[in-house]
Formats: structure tokens, C-alpha cells, sequence
């Protein structure tokens, strides 16, 4: 436990400006300077009671949370019975001025410029000010020491697409808070950070933790070898009855989370990319893109189910986020999240995501974070004209620090304290 620094500096730091901003410090000088002494400890009693019920969460929460930190049947029955659990993910976004931002992204090498809003020039800050609150549940706040000892010893591994890549530098940029030598974690092979790169790899070396980051779009099989025969217009074929190549670096991990979504649009894959389905020897020109989509997933839950051990690494997959353009290449980004969602908290890809799993998953629990909903709102957290390309709006990405880091502290202070792989560190 030497991590702890960082962290406790900015626990005291915030309770110490709590103090210094809050009604105690005027009352205490109030009390010193005058004799009405009796009646004003008694307020100041009053005023350490009210903080104190603040800054420690009641007991039912505790127990509420306690009761769960079992085995990881827990896993597998909070997918059948979500109703005796709290669905962390129905909710709603509340101001809160002092759990954010987890880190600063100047100082996080792992943050990419694309994604730094802050270092592109956004002034506003107000996007960071909101917390996710579940109707049925707290999220308890990030705990940079705690989270690095749960994960000590850990192989962490995210796949999928950009928005996998933003939640893996968050992720990291998130631990790193609560390491002292940053020199100390580092991308194995020192490759920097691309848009296109296949698998990167950081090292937290004094605990041991390896958190990867697999490319991989569509989660299934591309290629540029084409079957027999195939017409001109087609460059690349995905197929959908067979998972990415690299699935096999997968599944020795702790911890597996996956994505995929955003290149499943028929402007992206038929016209842009010219890449058609593929099933077995056969080109399928007639499927639309939504059984596309479904088929995939079919043969991604096969190949879980089929791979995974249960009993080593706990699966996650999220569904679609919300993007908030106004037009081709054109957004606006808001400065306060949105009052109504105008239908973006749904999307039938992510309905197809939940009935799949829920269909197929039978051996390997998989946790659905159903995270559609909770990015409708926020047309706030984009990049928009903050990114590495001032030329070029960005409405689907988010920005670092921002939206990201709430997936992950649900993930790191919510889920994973509650699975016995990783409680009992
Ligand atoms: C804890 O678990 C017990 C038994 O499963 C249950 O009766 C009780 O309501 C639970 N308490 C809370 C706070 O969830
Ligand atoms: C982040 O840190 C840098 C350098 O230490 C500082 O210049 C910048 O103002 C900080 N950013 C924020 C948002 O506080
Ligand atoms: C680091 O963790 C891996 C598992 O991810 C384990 O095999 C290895 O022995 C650990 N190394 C040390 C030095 O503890
Ligand atoms: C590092 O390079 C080696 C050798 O080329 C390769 O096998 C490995 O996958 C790379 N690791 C990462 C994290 O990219
Ligand atoms: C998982 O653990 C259970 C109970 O300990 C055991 O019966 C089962 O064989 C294990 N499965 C695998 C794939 O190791
Ligand atoms: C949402 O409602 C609040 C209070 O009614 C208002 O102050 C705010 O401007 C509204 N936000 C948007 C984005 O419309």
C-alpha cells in the first residue's frame, strides 16, 4: 500500500476547501470572537452532524452493499433476477462539484490529444461537474489506492472500437492517480497511441497490472482475401461466423470488457469501407446491417460461451452510446446536459445486445452496462471542436477527462468490488 499519496492529498485537499468554503469555519470564528459561547457550540455541533451524515453514506447503503460481496454465482444470478439488484444504470445525472475530474489529462500521457478537450482549448468546465445517481443505488467515489490493490496481479483487457480505446486511457489515466512513479507504468513495447493500432499493452509494474487494448470494430473476422468470384465492388469482407483472429489473446484476462457498434452503418461498411457480410464461402449482399449486427453477436456469445472460463474472468459488454450530431460533421456541444432525451436513450442495437446475451449466455455470465440511456443526456461531454482536427466536429467521441470516467468508476467502485475475484485481494 504505497500508493496512497496522491489520493489522500486530494481527499484532505477537498475536505479541507469543504471546511474553508463551508457555514463551520465562519461559525467557529464567530464562536471564538464572541461570548455567546454555549449556544454557538451548539450549532457548531449541529453543523459537524449535518456534514458528517453528508460525507459517510447512511447504513442501509452499507449494508445494501455489504450483503452482495458473495461469490460469483452473484454475477450469474443478478442477470436473471435484476430486480432484487439495483439496475446502476437507471438513473439520473446530478451536479456535483466535488468528484470531478478524477485526474487531468495534460498529466496523463495515456490520454490522447484527440480526446483532451482541455488541452484543445475548451474553457468551459461545467461538463464535469456531473454525477451519475441510480435511482436504487450509490456509486461509491473512485478510490485510486484501493482500485490499484483490488487489481494487483490483474490482466485487464478491453476490445472493440474508439470508444473501447477512450475508456481503456481512462481507465488508466484513472489508476494512475494513485501511483507515485509515473515512469512506473508504460506501454510494453512503447508504441504510442494511434487511431489504427492493433493491441497496445501498459504495465502498472509495482502492481503488476497489464490493462490491454485489442482493436477490433466488429468483433469478427475481416479480411482483404476475397472468395471466388466476388464482384468488383466489394474490397473486404466481414464475416459473420467467425470472431476476430486475435480473440485467442483474449481470454486469459481477470477482466474482459467489449464493444462494438458504430462502424455497423451501411453508409460505413457498404459504401465507405466497401466490406460485405460474409457467411461460410458465401457473399451475403442481401442481409440488412441489423442481422448483420445480430448474427455477429450470435457468433460472439458462441465463441464466449465456448472460450471463456467463468471461474477466471468476468465479461462485460457495452451497449451503444449515444452521439449528438446535428448534421454531417456538424454539432453542437451544449454546456449543460439535456433535460429530455428525444428517443436517444434507446437504440435497437442495444436492444439486440440484451436479448442476445440474455438468449445465449448460459455457461459464462456476461454483464450487459447498459449505458445508452445515461449518454443521451449529454450532449455536454463531446469533443465537438476540441479535438486534434479543429477543422473537423466530433459529436460521437467524449472527452478526457469526462463521460468515460463514470463507466469506469461504476465498473471499479460499483461491479467489481461485489465479484469474489476481486474482493478477496
Ligand atoms: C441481505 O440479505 C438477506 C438474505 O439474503 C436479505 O433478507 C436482506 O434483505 C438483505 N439486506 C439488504 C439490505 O439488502
Ligand atoms: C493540468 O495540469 C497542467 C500542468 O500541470 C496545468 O497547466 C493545467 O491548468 C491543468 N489543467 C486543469 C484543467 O486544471
Ligand atoms: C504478475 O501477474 C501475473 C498474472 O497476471 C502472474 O502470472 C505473475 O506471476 C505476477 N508477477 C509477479 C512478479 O508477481
Ligand atoms: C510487443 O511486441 C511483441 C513482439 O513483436 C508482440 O508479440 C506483442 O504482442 C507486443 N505487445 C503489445 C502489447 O503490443
Ligand atoms: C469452475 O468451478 C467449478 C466449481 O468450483 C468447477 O466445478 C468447474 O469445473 C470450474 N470450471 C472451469 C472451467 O474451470
Ligand atoms: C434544463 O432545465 C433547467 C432547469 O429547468 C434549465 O436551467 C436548463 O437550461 C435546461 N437545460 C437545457 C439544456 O435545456
Amino acid at each position: 500500500m504505497v500508493v496512497h499519496n496522491n489520493f489522500n492529498n486530494q481527499t484532505s485537499y477537498s475536505s479541507l476547501q469543504s471546511l474553508k468554503n463551508g457555514k463551520q469555519r465562519t461559525i467557529l470564528h464567530s464562536c471564538l470572537n464572541q461570548i455567546w459561547i454555549i449556544p454557538c457550540l451548539i450549532t457548531l455541533l449541529i453543523a459537524i452532524a449535518c456534514t458528517s451524515t453528508l460525507l459517510f453514506p447512511n447504513i442501509h447503503k452499507i449494508l445494501q452493499i455489504y450483503n452482495f460481496t458473495t461469490t460469483s454465482e452473484s454475477i450469474r444470478s443478478s442477470r436473471t433476477t435484476e430486480s432484487v439488484d439495483c439496475n446502476v444504470f437507471d438513473g439520473q445525472w446530478v451536479e456535483d462539484n466535488s468528484r470531478y475530474p478524477i485526474y487531468n489529462s495534460t498529466n496523463c500521457p495515456f490520454a490522447e490529444r484527440g480526446f483532451s478537450c482541455f488541452e484543445n482549448g475548451r474553457k468551459d468546465k461545467e461538463y464535469l461537474r456531473w454525477q451519475w445517481k441510480p435511482k436504487e443505488c450509490e456509486i461509491p467515489r473512485f478510490d485510486a489506492g484501493k482500485a490499484l490493490e483490488m487489481l494487483r496481479g490483474k490482466r485487464v483487457v478491453f476490445v472493440g472500437d474508439s470508444l473501447s480505446r477512450t475508456q481503456w486511457e481512462s481507465w488508466i489515466c484513472m489508476l494512475m492517480e494513485g501511483v507515485k512513479k509515473k515512469e512506473s507504468v508504460y506501454e510494453i513495447n512503447g508504441s504510442e497511441i494511434t487511431k489504427t493500432i492493433r493491441h497496445l499493452g501498459v504495465k502498472f509494474r509495482d502492481h503488476n497490472i497489464t490493462v490491454d487494448f485489442y482493436r477490433s470494430v466488429f468483433l469478427m473476422k475481416k479480411d482483404y482475401k476475397l472468395p471466388a468470384g466476388a464482384p468488383k465492388k466489394v474490397r473486404m469482407i466481414v464475416r459473420l461466423d467467425q470472431v476476430d483472429d486475435i480473440s485467442d489473446q483474449w481470454v486469459d484476462s481477470d477482466l474482459l470488457v467489449f464493444n462494438t457498434g458504430g462502424w455497423w452503418t451501411q453508409n460505413r461498411l457498404f459504401n465507405e469501407m466497401r466490406c460485405f457480410f460474409q457467411i461460410g464461402d458465401s457473399l451475403e449482399f442481401g442481409m440488412s446491417v441489423i442481422d448483420g449486427y445480430k448474427m455477429a453477436l450470435n457468433t460472439w456469445a458462441d465463441w464466449a460461451e465456448a472460450n471463456i472460463n467463468p471461474n477466471r474472468t468476468v465479461v462485460f459488454f457495452r451497449t451503444i452510446e449515444s452521439t449528438h450530431w446535428r448534421g454531417p460533421n456538424q454539432c453542437d456541444v451544449s454546456q449543460q446536459p439535456l433535460n429530455e432525451t428525444k428517443g436517444k436513450d434507446k437504440s435497437e442495437k442495444s436492444d439486440i445486445i440484451m436479448e442476445v446475451l440474455e438468449k445465449k449466455m448460459k455457461r459464462v455470465p456476461v454483464k450487459v452496462m447498459h449505458l445508452t440511456p445515461m449518454g443521451s443526456y449529454r450532449s455536454d461531454a463531446h469533443v465537438g471542436n476540441w479535438g486534434d482536427n479543429p477543422s473537423m466536429q466530433d459529436c460521437g467521441h467524449w472527452c478526457l477527462p469526462g463521460l468515460p470516467d463514470i463507466w469506469n468508476e461504476i465498473l471499479l467502485s460499483y461491479f467489481l468490488p461485489k465479484m469474489s475475484s476481486f474482493s478477496s485481494n
